[in-house]
């Protein structure tokens, strides 16, 4: 049983990532905290909260929101991507629990200092909560045992040709992870965008279950579908916890460029030559996309309301 703690924008694709977390038997979600990201923090949270309730286990599993902007840049959404309400596409009924009092990185502090084994962090969103939680508590570093985010890419960017959005939106933040000295998992654009769920794997899950059919009608108003599919980013997280074995990743030092027409960027020092060979992150640079399909699968048909 591993133990995490999400750290979210819902949005589409952390909402399923956070739906396959929450019914897999070998994850112990020990907390769910919420950021500024595809949509405000409010908002975040809310879907957040709607997503658990809808698996009913509002009492297991609590929310606590955090940053309502990021350490320095202007907040920029994506709604266009994921809706106003930034989970678009399907009704969730029913009164939701109330997220804790205590702030998102109040919360981090105590569940992971409280915990009797080591945490897997794993940020979905912009690392603004991870910065601060490193910055006001940097104690709970020995008690993380790595990182696996969604975010960054070495090639083409999504939201400039350099910068992906979870780096783009808080690139001082990125760069506060990015220095702890915690081991990271990068799972960025290059393993996302080769692992899309395909249009057949969206119509198979529609009629498996309710939760299948949930996730079928939000996955289908992602605004970056299109005829081969759909990168659902987040979501190569959990498998990347579950199934190292179908990722491919490379060792490297990752710089995150904090100004300029690159802002955002996430640069890999691939030759070695100016970190006098260290490394920071194990980079994912391929990954098994049927596998991936056939996982997700394999999921949804698992899930019980
Ligand atoms: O670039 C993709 C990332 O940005 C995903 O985490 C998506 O949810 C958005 O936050
Ligand atoms: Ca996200």
């Amino acid at each position: 049983m591993t133990k995490i703690l999400m750290d979210m924008d819902p949005g589409i694709d952390d909402a399923a990532a956070l739906s396959v977390a929450l019914n897999h038997p070998d994850l112990d979600i020990k907390l769910v905290t919420t950021v500024a990201g595809n949509v405000t923090v409010d908002k975040t949270t809310i879907n957040a909260l709607k997503i658990i309730n809808f698996f009913n286990q509002g009492d297991q599993v609590r929310v606590a929101a955090g940053a309502v902007q990021p350490l320095i840049k202007p907040f920029e959404d994506a709604a266009r991507i994921h809706g106003e309400s930034g989970m678009r596409g399907y009704d969730f009924t029913g009164s939701l629990p109330d997220p804790l009092e205590e702030t998102a990185v109040e919360a981090m502090h105590r569940v992971i200092m409280a915990s009797d084994e080591p945490i897997t962090l794993v940020p979905t969103g912009s690392y603004t909560n991870v910065a601060l939680l490193f910055s006001q508590y940097p104690e709970v570093k020995t008690k993380i045992e790595k990182i696996v985010a969604m975010g960054g890419t070495l090639g083409r960017g999504n939201m400039t040709s350099a910068a992906e959005f979870n780096v783009f939106t808080d690139p001082h933040a990125a760069q506060v992870m990015y220095q702890a000295g915690v081991p990271i998992v990068m799972v960025g654009l290059d393993v996302t965008h080769k692992a899309l769920l395909t249009n057949e794997t969206l119509q198979e899950i529609e009629g498996m279950n309710p939760a299948g059919k949930m996730l079928h009608d939000i996955i289908s108003s992602d605004g970056d579908k299109n005829e081969n599919g759909v990168a659902m980013h987040d979501v190569n997280t959990i498998f990347y916890l579950l199934h190292p074995e179908f990722m491919t990743t490379k060792d490297y030092w990752i710089d995150v460029q904090t100004e300029g027409p690159a802002n955002g960027e996430t640069v890999a020092d691939i030759r070695g030559a100016y970190h006098d060979g260290k490394t920071n992150a194990q980079v994912c640079v391929d990954i098994d996309a049927q596998a991936f399909n056939d996982w997700f699968k394999e999921q949804v048909q698992a899930m019980k309301m």
